[in-house]
């Protein structure tokens, strides 16, 4: 390790302590100078949009798009019910669609809208309200020059176990649903996307009643699998998964399957996505981190500009009232090759990274 990264380590450690240690109490909407602008992250807290909105995008995932963050996810109004014939804790709200913010610091966050939007009138949809409609990723593909959206798309009585994709020529909207299929023909519950260096992308989706991960090729176009598949992580029972790449690596962090319940996270790496995974353990730091500090995985985003420098985005759900879910977004901090997740009660990624 040279002097530069030694100090760089060191000072990321030291940052580490601090934060987790003092804690704050402010509001992401407000700052020191109260002015309007959010300065700082602050997981659990209620997160305002540029509005003054609750920010309501569960699930979800960012885009990196020509300078502008945008960030998609699940746009949950009203109230949460448990279907009549739940056996289980299949807490829900009525499908709304899909919301889109923008963002150029990763702090302050514009809505664009809802742009895949709930098809109301026409029951047998996948878009209707009464079907379930969970983690949506949105890639960009450069030949095509389109936006896809990948989902999980349910019917009313959770059988359905797919994949819905839809389309644009812009980031924020307006999104045209396509359809849904079985991704190879197997069962798709959580699920993202990922587009690699060579323009290849991948979903990742719970298979097999959710015990076994299956990494799908995607077509030229990221509109349907290849045909080509690989089934990981058997009989492991991760969901929530969000991959990334780093020095040449694939990284995937996940979480167990225990409904909307917390559980421990897991993070693994290969050198071939499709090759073998090797499991790393368990990355998060602080307290509380064998419950991935009550929050579940959903999505980890390169931070433009800068180097080893990764957010990691948790929903921290509340399962009776999921309108209400806050967000926990944290630094991947690495050290001698070693990725961790520490929990800091706010930040920024200036403090944390670096200008
Ligand atoms: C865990 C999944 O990760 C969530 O997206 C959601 O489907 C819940 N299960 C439902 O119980």
């Amino acid at each position: 390790m040279n002097t530069h990264t030694f100090l760089k380590s060191t000072f990321l450690l030291c940052l580490v302590g601090i934060f987790t240690a003092c804690g704050g109490t402010q509001k992401q909407s407000s700052t020191d100078e109260s002015d309007s602008l959010n300065t700082h992250i602050i997981p659990k807290e209620q997160w305002l949009d540029t509005d003054g909105n609750p920010i309501n995008a569960h699930g979800g995932g960012l885009l990196y798009h020509e300078g502008t963050y945008y960030w998609y996810g699940e746009y949950k109004v009203g109230k949460t019910y448990l279907p009549e014939w739940a056996t289980w804790e299949c807490y829900r709200t009525d499908v709304t669609g899909v919301s889109c913010y923008s963002s150029t610091d990763l702090l302050n966050w514009k809505f664009e809208g809802v742009v895949l939007k709930a098809v109301p009138d026409d029951e047998n949809h996948d878009l209707h309200p009464s079907k379930v409609l969970e983690r949506p990723k949105v890639v960009y593909n450069a030949k095509t020059k389109k936006f896809v959206m990948w989902a999980h798309v349910e019917s009313a009585d959770y059988s359905k176990a797919a994949a819905g994709v839809a389309i644009s020529d812009t980031p924020n909207g307006e999104f045209t649903y396509l359809g849904s299929f079985r991704p190879n023909e197997t069962m798709s519950r959580d699920q993202t996307v990922f587009v690699d260096d060579d323009g290849k992308a991948y979903q990742f989706s719970s298979s097999e009643h959710n015990q076994t991960m299956h990494i799908n090729e995607l077509a030229d176009d990221y509109l349907k699998p290849t045909g080509r598949y690989v089934r990981r992580f058997v009989d492991q029972a991760r969901e929530a998964p969000a991959v990334f790449k780093k020095d040449g690596k694939y990284y995937m962090l996940s979480s167990g399957c225990t409904g909307w319940d917390p559980n421990r996270a897991e993070l693994a790496v290969a050198d071939s996505i499709m090759g073998e995974w090797t499991v790393l353990g368990d990355p998060c730091r602080g307290v509380d981190a064998d419950k991935t500090f009550y929050g579940q995985s959903t999505f980890v985003q390169p931070i433009a500009g800068k180097e080893n420098a990764y957010v990691a985005m948790f929903d921290m759900w509340k399962k009776t009232d999921l309108a209400d879910s806050r967000y926990i977004w944290l630094p991947i901090v690495v050290q001698n090759d070693t990725l961790t997740i520490p929990y800091m009660e706010k930040w920024n990624i200036e403090e944390v990274f670096g200008k």
